[in-house]
């Protein structure tokens, strides 16, 4: 080869297969608290390199990178649409290359009190979209019914949805979590917690039906619920729990709730669809700040405008659990390079991906990848 085209040729190569930074890890945080625990920290500096992506949050326009590259973490901006937004608009990006890259989810969220307490940090397999259904209001529903929600094509609450958008479901890699439970699991003892946090918890963990919530926070392994609504009150999460469990049919277990990740996550399924990204590299991972209902007693509008004296810690643990799993990743690289090979189904309710949900009605596309 002529030494005068060797430049030409690699540049035409690398701007085919992109020349963009390849993050190991990439922290995603939906608020300014939640980012704010990733910077100023001993273990690496995401704000060594900050690269404006067009498309981003006007709140949160830059991604924030190590020097090299190795870890990144975006702020998508709260709710769903900001988060699809956001996840969309990094995915089309030419400055990233984003296919080996393993996606932390670190928020905060709701907890259901008969599964897990207040500071615990947990790693979903399910995301379930709750608030995608039917609702009248619960001073007009008919005798028979126990809520006013009831999924979409149905004529009761407790059908399963006739009308599917595509967006109901979305399961994780199954052993990614288990590995990413274990490491967290190694900084359990370290969980903040405060004199508040146990003081809230005392009422719930009086009444047998929330003895979970007793107790230090841990880590834990359930699923999650997401709705733009940011509802409260047992009625509510009793109706979200019947959904989480109809949905995935009876898979999954309702405990956290929050408002961006089945957004987050059908971001990522379009661009899994096109190899832009692995969808077996995605770890889901929310901290308990408050409760999701009163504990015996209390009402719910109280429950949901008291103090959340877990909110700091809760934040905390997010650092305190996610940074072993970020270390882990970005040191024991030759152990994740390849992908952690996925035993389960992972995908959307349609079965985008190829394979066959095991919730739902079966593959749209007959067990194969859908053709994009
Ligand atoms: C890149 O930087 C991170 C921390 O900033 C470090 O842990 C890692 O070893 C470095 N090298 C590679 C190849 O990731
Ligand atoms: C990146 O942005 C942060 C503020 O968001 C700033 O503190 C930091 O100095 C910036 N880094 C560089 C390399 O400019
Ligand atoms: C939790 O964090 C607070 C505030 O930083 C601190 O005062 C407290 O000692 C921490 N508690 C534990 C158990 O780490
Ligand atoms: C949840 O489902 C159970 C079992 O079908 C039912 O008894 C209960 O009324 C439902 N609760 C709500 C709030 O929909
Ligand atoms: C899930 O439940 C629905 C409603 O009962 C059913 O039609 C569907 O076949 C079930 N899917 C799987 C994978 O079991």
């Amino acid at each position: 080869m002529n030494w005068l085209l060797v430049p030409l040729f690699s540049g035409l190569f690398l701007s085919a297969r992109s020349v963009g930074i390849s993050p190991r890890v990439l922290i995603l945080n939906m608020f300014s608290d939640e980012a704010n625990v990733w910077y100023n920290i001993p273990e690496f500096n995401v704000l060594a390199q900050n690269i404006s992506v067009p498309g981003l949050s006007p709140l949160f326009p830059e991604v924030h990178c190590t020097k090299n590259g190795s870890i990144c973490q975006l702020t998508t901006g709260e709710g769903e649409i900001n988060a699809a937004s956001t996840v969309a608009a990094l995915l089309h990006s030419s400055a990233f290359d984003l296919r080996t890259t393993y996606f932390l989810i670190a928020g905060i969220a709701g907890v259901n009190p008969k599964v897990a307490t207040i500071g615990s940090v947990t790693f979903a397999r399910y995301a379930v979209q709750v608030g995608l259904q039917f609702e009248i209001d619960a001073r007009e529903i008919p005798a028979n019914f126990p809520t006013g929600y009831f999924p979409q094509g149905t004529t009761a609450p407790g059908q399963y949805p006739i009308h599917l958008y595509g967006t109901e479901v979305f399961e994780m890699n199954e052993n990614l979590r288990q590995l990413a439970f274990r490491i967290a699991k190694t900084a359990e003892p370290q969980l903040n917690d405060t004199t508040d946090c146990r003081a809230a918890r005392a009422p719930y963990s009086a009444a047998p039906q929330f003895a979970a919530a007793g107790g230090s926070p841990s880590v834990v392994l359930c699923d999650t619920a997401t709705s733009d609504t940011f509802w409260s009150g047992t009625l509510l999460a009793e109706t979200f729990e019947n959904t989480t469990k109809l949905f995935t049919n009876q898979s999954a277990e309702y405990c956290t709730t929050q408002q961006e990740d089945s957004a987050t996550l059908n971001a990522l399924l379009r661009g899994a669809l096109t190899k832009t990204v692995d969808f077996s590299r995605i770890i889901v991972m929310r901290s308990a700040s408050d409760f999701d209902r009163p504990p015996p007693g209390e009402s719910a509008v109280a429950s949901l405008l008291g103090p959340t004296p877990a909110f700091v810690p809760s934040i905390s643990n997010l650092h305190i659990a996610g940074v072993k799993i970020v270390q882990a990743i970005v040191s024991g690289w030759k152990d994740f390079e390849g992908g952690i090979k996925a035993t389960n189904y992972v995908g959307d309710i349609f079965g985008s991906l190829g394979g066959q949900p095991d919730f739902g009605p079966g593959s749209m596309f007959g067990g194969k990848a859908a053709k994009v």
